[in-house]
């Protein structure tokens, strides 16, 4: 059962295509460990957030109360890129001479908007939430958006840390040529008063770029960590028994796969019933043979089917009730 998973885990991460219940089992799973006794937080990472919509309240990027037990917050892309762009244009400043910063002003400008700019904001903030979050919370639940970005988010780790780490390596080069050239140029009359000074003033300023370096490092290193570690973390994919939900499924996994995140559950939403006439059960048995493909794939992957209601699901009662078939 999903509810036994959520029991022993610390981080849950729901992903899938859009529309196939994400929101929805995510708050269920939520509520139902907060009426377990558990510390829960809900985290939307989808920047068209919903679960304002689905408790039907404004939900912002601090946690609110949605219960006893369970607080929600939706992290927000927009001002989490203009937090990150402001970091990562003061640590260019001080890397660069001073001639250099309108150029690194109009660069900034243009990358706000840059492919990947929102998605490396938003795993920032990711990583933020899993480290501090873990002191106040028993189970933080994170509500993703739609598969390729959560998968592109998922894989991000890694390319943070080869991006800083070349940053910091080319520091390192950098340190070591300024060393050889102020050797070279040493004039031991001056050393104490004009090079030695200006020696001390550089290496407070090296340290500090890598101080900023060396934190971003290890942000994007320690969510790797959790992410990766399946005693902690476990990612659950929510699916509808359709042709392309299931094939895309099969890709999401191997995706997760790759970047070593296993996948530990899947929840089958909307299964239609078969004691609902005759057209229901018809679409029934066609889901089927979805579920034959899906199993074939991924047959050691555990999996539960939730059924299709007749009313959307809104409001707390309403997921509230969902929550008790988990
Ligand atoms: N089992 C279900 N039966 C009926 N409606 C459902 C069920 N699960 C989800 N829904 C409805 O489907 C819609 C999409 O669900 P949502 O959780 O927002 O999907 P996602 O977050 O994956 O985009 C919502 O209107 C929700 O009420
Ligand atoms: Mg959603």
């Amino acid at each position: 059962m999903l509810l036994d998973l959520a029991r022993s885990k610390k981080i849950l991460f729901f992903g899938g295509k859009g529309g196939v219940g994400k929101t929805t089992v995510s708050a269920a799973t939520a509520i139902a460990r907060a009426n377990e006794g558990a510390r829960v937080l809900l985290v939307s990472t989808d920047p068209a957030h919903n679960l304002g919509h689905l408790f039907d309240r404004s939900i912002g990027a601090k946690p609110v109360k949605i219960m006893a037990g369970l607080d929600a917050l939706e992290l927000d892309p927009a001002s989490t890129v203009e937090a990150h762009m402001r970091e990562v244009s003061g640590a260019l400043h001080q890397l660069m001479p001073v001639n250099q910063h309108g150029e690194i002003d109009k660069h900034i400008a243009l990358s706000r908007d840059a492919p990947g700019m929102q998605e490396a904001a938003i795993l920032e903030r990711i990583a933020e939430v899993v480290e501090t979050g873990l002191e106040d919370y028993d189970l933080i639940i994170f509500d993703t958006a739609p598969s390729g970005h959560t998968a592109r988010l998922m894989v991000l780790p890694e390319m943070m840390s080869a991006w800083t780490e070349g940053l910091i390596k080319q520091r390192e080069k950098a340190d070591r040529f300024a060393e050889i050239v102020r050797d070279l140029g040493r004039d031991s009359s001056m050393e104490d008063k004009t090079i030695g000074g200006a020696g001390r003033n550089e290496q407070e300023r090296e340290s500090k770029i890598r101080q900023i370096l060396l934190r971003r490092r290890r942000k994007f290193a320690h969510l790797r960590d959790a992410l990766s570690d399946g005693e902690r973390t476990s990612f659950v994919i929510v699916l509808a028994a359709e042709r392309l939900p299931v094939l895309e499924t099969i890709e999401l996994n191997s995706l997760l796969e790759s970047a070593g995140i296993s996948v530990d559950y899947l929840v089958v939403n909307k299964r239609s019933p078969n004691d609902s006439g005759e057209f229901l059960s018809e679409r029934r048995a066609q889901e089927d043979l979805h579920m034959q493909t899906l199993q074939q794939a991924l047959p050691e992957i555990p999996h539960q089917d939730l059924l299709l209601m007749a009313h959307d699901i809104v409001g707390l009662e309403a997921v509230e009730r969902l929550s008790k078939k988990l």
